[in-house]
């Protein structure tokens, strides 16, 4: 089965409204606010491209001035619905973070794999503090265990678009996050 024209029609069912997640961003951009003293950088990296929706919403949420950077990476090995855990990463930070706070912003932590690498990695280049902030957070499937300090919602596990997140790079746009139809990835996970 292939996506469709409208790519409401392959929503399933809607899993946060639209309402829902800006209401909650809001407290989120808040609650980071108030996680530093004022005076202090802070650098949102934002991994790409799914968190790109959510770090434009966030970072208008947040009261006072913030940096922004983005890391694109991608997970090779596993297929379009499951995280292989190698990395590879396709676009790097464009300025420095020595001695900033950062706050990696993410769509979805599923196995963990793909923020336990970048956690590592961006430690290396001597920030003051890093932090995760997460739009989904899907426990049910982690393999590595990650310290999370902002979770927007802990969602079922199921596959999930909108907000940002893809599936074969669709549905990006949509505004809510939904469960993809299963019979849209069923063939790719062997199931059909
Ligand atoms: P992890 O390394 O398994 O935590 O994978 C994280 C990445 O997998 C996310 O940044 C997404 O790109 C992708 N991902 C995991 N679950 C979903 C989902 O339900 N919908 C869309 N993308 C997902």
């Amino acid at each position: 089965m292939t996506a469709s024209a409208n790519p409401h029609d392959d929503i399933a069912t809607v899993l946060i409204t639209e309402e829902a997640i800006a209401a909650r961003v809001r407290e989120l951009g808040a609650e980071i606010h108030a996680a530093y003293p004022a005076g202090e950088a802070i650098v949102l990296v934002s991994v790409l491209k799914g968190s790109l929706v959510f770090v434009a919403d966030l970072m208008r949420a947040i009261p006072r001035n913030v940096e922004i950077d983005l890391m694109e990476v991608s997970s090779y090995g596993g297929g379009s619905t499951e995280s292989s855990g190698k990395v590879r990463i396709l676009k790097d930070l464009s300025g420095s973070i020595e001695g900033r706070n950062v706050v990696i912003v993410e769509d979805i932590i599923d196995t963990g794999l793909t923020l336990s690498y970048l956690t590592t990695y961006l430690e290396g280049r001597n920030p003051r503090s890093v932090r995760i902030a997460t739009l989904l957070n899907k426990p049910a499937r982690r393999l590595v265990d990650i310290p999370v300090t902002w979770t927007g919602f802990e969602i079922p596990d199921e596959f999930v678009v909108g907000y940002g997140l893809d599936f074969g790079e669709h549905y990006r746009n949509l505004r809510y996050v939904g469960v993809l139809k299963r019979e849209l990835y069923a063939s790719i996970i062997g199931e059909i």
